[in-house]
């Protein structure tokens, strides 16, 4: 016997734990036993918002039918949010880890953004004019993230199809290049993915596409240069449009090298590449592509930028301004199919200006990057306690774990990871303990009002239901 072996006695040995289907099964009906027995008044108003109930009113019983795309029996009703808690109309207190996918990645209504509201209350809310912040707004934006010229639209979805419009536009060409996995909002031409037999083909669940999403638009898988160089050699892509990790099929990293090699191709190939940071913002101040000098030709992010005011920016280069501005100037005078009635108004600009000055900060990042690593710790002892094949992946303040020891390299090998019974046990296991996490493969979100006391409560549910469905 080698030394090593002669160490581990029985009461140091390692809890070997593997996840258990019969009790996972039990423990995610007896999980949602206990989230309906907390929850009287959230059951009885979906209800009467009309989902079991034949009560007329929002179609499904939710505003927006991404609402009941959570594990629970029914929707959580919100009373409020604050920093990283949340309340449902049962009182029920929980952390928020989730942060509303995003959207408020800075806490939930921050005091900033509280008085930025009261501003715009008093003194206007649309106008469809610029206003006293914008001239202070626009510099801050070349400040944080660096491209000279900027847009403002009212949703990720609007400024990644405005964005890509000017691409097709400045180049004359009509293709762009996405990644299998990638999600960059209701933009028709990039809801495809790769099917079984390689072939870039429109996503099956979508609802009424004016037309086929695939027509214009190449699907690679992530990580594969041999690819990316194969397809834009062809000379008819105006646009790579990715994040720098895939961030909504699990988070998957880009190898080394990979994303100075997407931009170096694409631009020897006279393509232009949009880095959509509406989640990858996370990374650290300016977001990824500052942290890594990547330079974009055109950038976009939304959700969080504003403090959860709905706002999005996208922002172009030197070289794209310069090509736009030739290309416009032979068009004749007429809708752009650019911008939107209440985009840049009094009430956006007012919430720029406050999340820009006291949101999107470095000593904001300093916080949430700390948490973050505390919480990636925590997990990862979880995994090496009870010796599980787990891993957590994390780009700056957001991260997940993976059930593989080995980190995937495209939306293919993480496709094959997913474990839906797995992830609900955690995710309504979590709820019942105090703590909401994301609904689509447990991500997490370190916020700035994320104390360590919160992660290591968290950390001990997590053990909690592990030793539960684990044998
Ligand atoms: C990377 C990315 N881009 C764009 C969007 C679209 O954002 P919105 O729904 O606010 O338009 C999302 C939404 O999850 C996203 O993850």
């Amino acid at each position: 016997m080698s030394g090593i072996s002669d160490s581990i006695t029985e009461s140091n040995k390692p809890l070997v734990k593997r996840v258990n289907r019969d009790l996972l099964k039990k423990f995610i009906a007896s999980a949602r036993a206990d989230y309906i027995a907390a929850r009287p008044k959230c059951f009885a108003a979906h209800e009467i918002t009309g989902k079991s109930g034949n009560a007329t009113g929002f179609l499904g019983g939710v505003p927006q039918h991404w609402m009941l795309d959570w594990s629970t029996p029914f929707p959580l009703q919100i009373k409020s949010a604050k920093g990283c808690k949340v309340t449902d109309i049962d009182d029920n207190e929980l952390i928020d880890l989730c942060l509303g996918d995003t959207g408020a990645m800075f806490g939930h209504s921050p005091e900033i953004i509280a008085s930025a509201l009261k501003d715009a209350a008093e003194n206007g809310l649309t106008t469809m004019l610029p206003s006293q912040y914008c001239a202070e707004v626009g510099q801050k934006l070349v400040e944080i993230f660096g491209l000279p010229y900027w847009q403002l639209a009212l949703s990720a979805s609007d400024a990644n199809r405005f964005a890509l419009r000017v691409a097709r536009l400045a180049t004359g060409r009509q293709k762009i290049l996405v990644f299998d996995g990638c999600y960059h909002g209701a933009v028709d031409e990039t809801t495809v993915y790769l099917d079984g037999r390689g072939k870039t083909s429109a996503k099956p669940s979508l609802w009424g596409s004016a037309f086929d999403p695939a027509i214009n638009t190449y699907c690679v898988p992530f990580n594969d240069k041999e690819e990316i160089y194969a397809t834009l050699m062809g000379e008819d892509v105006a646009c790579v449009i990715m994040e720098p990790a895939l961030t909504n099929c699990g988070i998957v990293p880009p190898k080394p090298g990979f994303l100075e090699f997407v931009v170096e191709t694409a631009h020897k190939f006279g393509t232009y590449v949009l880095f959509d940071e509406t989640h990858t913002l996370s990374s650290g101040y300016g977001g990824y592509c500052r942290i890594n000098n990547l330079g974009p030709d055109l950038f976009v992010a939304g959700k969080a930028v504003a403090g959860g005011v709905p706002t999005a920016i996208w922002g172009i280069s030197e070289d794209v301004k310069q090509r736009l501005d030739d290309a416009r100037a032979v068009l004749p005078i007429g809708h752009s199919g650019i911008g939107t009635t209440l985009g840049g108004s009094l009430l956006q600009l007012s919430a720029l200006y406050g999340s820009l000055n006291q949101l999107v900060t470095p000593e904001t990042y300093d916080k949430m990057l700390a948490t973050a690593q505390i919480l990636e710790d925590e997990l990862n002892k979880i995994i090496s306690e009870f010796s599980l094949d787990w891993s957590v992946i994390r780009i700056g303040a957001r991260m997940e774990i993976i059930f593989s020891k080995t980190i995937p390299q495209n939306a293919e090998e993480m496709r094959a990871l997913f474990d839906h019974e797995l992830e609900e046990a955690l995710h309504l296991g979590l709820l019942n303990l105090g703590f909401l996490v994301t609904p689509f493969h447990n991500m997490l979100l370190a916020g700035p009002d994320l104390t360590k006391e919160n992660i290591l409560n968290y950390a001990q549910s997590v053990r909690q239901i592990i030793g539960q469905i684990c044998d």
